[in-house]
């Protein structure tokens, strides 16, 4: 959590309208925003199971035809309703609407569902720019083991009397249903109190029939290790240098966004610290004049590595003292964060930063608890936030306001 870090700048325009997206956007100018950075419901699973291939085929046939699928009595993670599938294609013409031209937009999205998150984007008429790997090292396997489910099958599970702490980190997108399966319903729900994440005793498996005995070990899961954040753009108008100079928006800051270099460490190569430049070149690209002491490129990975390894920006999952900065109860009491998948200030900073101006007007039409309204407010940028759930807005609200006081004390 950086709230020591030294700041001082002047509040901006931040909102946080309470409704649905679709509604409120409809209300606003079209090319206003400068850039969307969001964090959408990844629609993870079909009432916690796999969606089937008729759904997907029925879904987007539906989408090419320019309808909303019906999403009704649909859940998602941790039994959400507001999960029960990714934004349709209709929310992000509207956003495509309120985008100016050449504006990104930065939306978070699962490996189970990052395929649907791209088509809708698609549909309705953005450019993929690119995919962000977001890895991290807090995730916790999950998976049921085989040999366990076919002593369960049998008949014959037993336990050894011995109890191991179990660690669930639900946090990376672990469906409620999931969650029931290896812990059962109460431990799901008492996960989702804790934000989704917690350690819980059950009881040590043994195998006990042959069959089980040989799959012993074998899972259907890997541990969550990465998220995906899409980068698309809405087409610009003209020319690159023409849409900047009239909209303000078309390309990515990478000087603000480079990799700070260790003390007295020096970049060698190319493609490390210098800008890579097209033009003229056989099949590849050519360093142009860039001082390399101003950092490393930025890649489309941020994440944790070796230090023989290509050095990325790093950045973990929220603490909880992140995530409760200036939330209170009804009474003004310290209160939790509710929201059970709140990102890390510094990654949305990172964000904004890379796709927004100074002083740009930043929209998140998927708000929760307001972490891309803080991360505008400390890079210097205006907000608006969408949030349909009135718990989470004023949570929101309350969010960024301390941390627009914290940073003004400061
Ligand atoms: C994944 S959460 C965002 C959490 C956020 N990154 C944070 O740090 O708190 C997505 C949010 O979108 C909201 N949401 C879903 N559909 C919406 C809609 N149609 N209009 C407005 N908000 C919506 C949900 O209520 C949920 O709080």
């Amino acid at each position: 959590m950086r709230l020591k870090r030294k700041v001082t700048r002047q509040s901006k325009r931040v909102e946080v309208f309470t409704g649905d997206n679709s509604d409120v956007m409809s209300r606003f100018p079209e090319n206003h925003f400068h850039s969307v950075v969001s964090d959408p419901p990844y629609g993870l699973s079909e009432n916690g199971k796999n969606y089937s291939s008729q759904t997907i085929a029925d879904m987007i046939t539906t989408w090419a035809k320019g309808d909303d699928y019906d999403y009704s009595n649909r859940r998602g993670f941790l039994g959400k309703d507001w999960d029960g599938g990714v934004p349709q294609p209709s929310t992000w013409k509207q956003t495509f609407r309120v985008l100016r031209p050449g504006g990104f937009v930065v939306a978070f999205g699962h490996p189970k569902t990052v395929d649907l998150l791209i088509l809708s984007l698609r549909l309705a008429g953005f450019e993929i720019r690119d995919q962000i790997m977001w890895i991290y090292t807090q995730g916790f396997p999950k998976a049921v083991d085989a040999g366990k489910q076919i002593d369960k099958h049998l008949g014959t599970l037993q336990t050894s009397g011995k109890y191991v702490n179990l660690q669930h980190d639900i946090r990376g997108g672990q469906a409620f249903s999931e969650v029931s399966n290896i812990g059962g319903r109460r431990m799901a729900r008492s996960l989702e109190g804790q934000g989704g994440y917690g350690k819980t005793m059950v009881p040590a498996y043994e195998p006990n029939s042959p069959h089980a005995e040989e799959w012993h070990g074998w899972k259907s899961a890997l541990k969550p290790a990465h998220e995906v954040i899409v980068v698309a753009r809405k087409p610009l108008e003209g020319t690159t240098a023409q849409n900047i100079l009239r909209w303000e928006t078309g390309v990515m800051n990478i000087d603000a966004c480079r990799v700070p270099l260790a003390d007295g460490e020096k970049v060698k190569g190319s493609g490390h610290g210098g800008s890579l430049d097209t033009r003229n070149m056989g099949w590849g690209f050519k360093r142009v004049g860039r001082d390399p002491d101003l950092g490393r490129f930025p890649a489309n990975v941020i994440g944790e590595f070796n230090d023989d390894l290509q050095r990325y920006f790093y950045c973990p999952k929220p603490g909880r003292t992140e995530k409760d900065f200036g939330v209170s109860d009804p009474s003004g009491k310290s209160a939790k964060n509710p929201h059970c998948t709140v990102k890390p200030v510094r990654l949305m900073e990172y964000l904004v930063r890379l796709v927004t101006k100074k002083d740009g007007l930043v929209l998140d039409p998927f708000c929760g608890s307001g972490t891309t309204g803080i991360a505008a407010q400390n890079e210097g940028m205006q907000f608006v936030g969408i949030e349909q759930d009135v718990k989470y807005a004023d949570v929101a609200r309350k969010r960024i306001g301390a941390w627009i006081n914290h940073v003004q004390a400061a």
